[in-house]
């Protein structure tokens, strides 16, 4: 009997869905027959009921099937009978268009998240609510009074949080600018979407640190960018790669993440940074710095980001309070000169008209409240604690099969698994353990890796989580 393909790119419910749709065409099942039940249907295909529900549910959006409270689910008489109505294909619809969709392993991971919310977390990089000014956001946004009409914003985001900026750059990252010079945008998720959509065109060489959260991302391939990787050591990239990159491919542009990189956590040197500049005023290269964890450093003192000591104006900085105070808020900075701001701002107002200015009041008030400043040491502390935490953990329950370099701030520990197993093996197992994990590949070029975030999961979820993942390492080795 036909399975689904585990190892295919395509997921399990959509294959499902696939081969009903292919049998119920070919007559197998005739217009009104009866179909399995979700529950039959999940034993016989090894799957979860959970599953074939999202399978059931496609195929019911199609039209091609029906399901009645006491009868069970049935091919539809209308789709596949003489009557002349057609529903829209909208799987061959979801196929097309020129975006791409996430990667398999990230798919497969939200939609177990999503199914399941006893899973131990230790995939979605963000912080846990504990670790967010939950309370604070709440005392701020019960102090706001809408009394102007509510239109849309400046495109290039809310003015007041653009003051509160200057003044945050420059107290907190030693960058001087003026809010004519920063895109307010949802996360710097936007930033690096804008820039790869305007300021690069299809068939741009582009440079990407290997392992890197870039690397992860379709939207790079979406906007028809070829990617060369530079590959980080514990000091980060090595300005010399950029120069061989640039005489072989000619690339335009580099997207680095120098402070506590996603997923290393290495922070470049400063030699380094140094000698990364000058590479880039060289060539006359735009460095994208991409910082969204410089002030998790758990000592309390953040590395100095490039743009502080770029005397030419070669690198356009991103920001983000994702990392710092709360994902969902979507807020988000890039500081970069006016013409940029301008153009990009000009095709986020293209797309969206730009952002919800309730948000962008509430970082604005966040930045200027007295709770700043106490909110950024806690998290570090809370941070340093989950850090060790976990690993304590892999010392305890891996002692002989993971090493790794521990980071001094952010929230992830990339971990070398020894010997090399299976990703998809070891990422499904865990699953079934009741544990999740990004694997390493996601990242980058060398396998054998895994990320492991300690800020989502809660401390005291923290141990038993390692220690499920340890059994289902050595359930995938034996
Ligand atoms: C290095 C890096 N850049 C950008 C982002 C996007 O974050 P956000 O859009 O939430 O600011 C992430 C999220 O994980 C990240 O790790």
């Amino acid at each position: 009997m036909w399975k689904p393909d585990r190892s295919s790119s395509k997921s399990l419910y959509q294959q499902i869905a696939d081969d009903l749709e292919r049998r119920i065409s070919y007559g197998e099942f005739p217009p009104g027959s009866l179909l399995p039940s979700e529950r039959k249907l999940a034993e016989q295909l090894g799957v979860n009921r959970s599953t074939v529900i999202l399978a059931y549910a496609e195929l019911r959006a199609l039209g091609i099937i029906e399901s009645h409270t006491g009868s069970g689910t049935r091919v539809s008489k209308y789709k596949w009978g003489v009557t002349p109505t057609h529903t829209p294909n909208w799987h061959r619809y979801v196929e097309g268009g020129s975006f791409l969709p996430n990667l398999p392993f990230l798919r497969r991971i939200r939609e177990v998240l999503q199914q399941d919310k006893s899973m131990i977390d230790f995939a979605s990089g963000e912080l846990a609510s504990d670790l967010s000014p939950v309370e604070e956001i709440n005392i701020l946004m019960g102090e706001n009074h809408y009394t102007e009409y509510l239109g849309y914003d400046n495109p290039q985001g809310f003015v007041p949080l653009r003051e509160e900026l200057v003044s945050y750059l420059s107290q907190y990252r030693d960058i001087r600018t003026t809010e004519s010079s920063i895109l307010i945008t949802s996360g710097s998720q936007q930033s690096l979407f804008l820039i790869t959509q305007c300021l690069l065109t299809p068939g741009d060489a582009v440079a990407i640190e290997d392992p890197s959260y870039c690397y992860s991302l379709p939207m790079f391939q979406s906007a028809g960018l070829r990617l060369f990787r530079l590959p980080v050591d514990d000091k980060g990239v090595r300005p010399e790669d950029i120069r061989s990159l640039y005489k072989k491919h000619r690339i335009k542009m580099i997207f680095i993440n120098p402070n506590f990189q996603n997923p290393t956590g290495a922070v470049l040197d400063a030699d380094r940074r140094i000698e990364l500049l000058d590479v880039a005023s060289e060539l006359g290269l735009p460095i994208v710095e991409d910082d969204p964890f410089s002030l998790t450093a758990y000592d309390g003192s953040p590395p100095q980001p490039l743009k502080s000591i770029d005397p030419i104006g070669s690198v356009l900085y991103i920001g983000s309070f994702s990392k710092i105070a709360a994902s969902g808020l979507r807020i988000g900075w890039m500081v970069a000169p006016h013409s940029v701001v301008e153009r990009l701002a000009d095709a986020r107002q293209q797309m969206d008209f730009g952002l919800s200015v309730v948000p962008q009041r509430v970082a604005a008030q966040f930045l200027k409240s007295h709770y700043f400043q106490p909110h950024l040491g806690r998290l570090r502390t809370h941070l340093l604690y989950k850090r060790d935490l976990l690993i304590e953990a892999l010392q305890h329950e891996l002692p002989d099969l993971v090493s790794f370099t521990i980071p001094q701030g952010g929230l992830h520990l990339w971990c070398k698994i020894i010997p090399e197993v299976n990703d998809n093996k070891l990422l499904e197992e865990s699953i079934r353990r009741g544990v999740i994990f990004v694997p390493g590949s996601v990242y980058g070029s060398d396998s054998g890796y895994v990320r492991f975030t300690f800020a989502r999961a809660r401390a005291d979820e923290i141990r038993s989580g390692i220690s499920k993942f340890a059994a289902a390492l050595r359930g995938v080795l034996c």
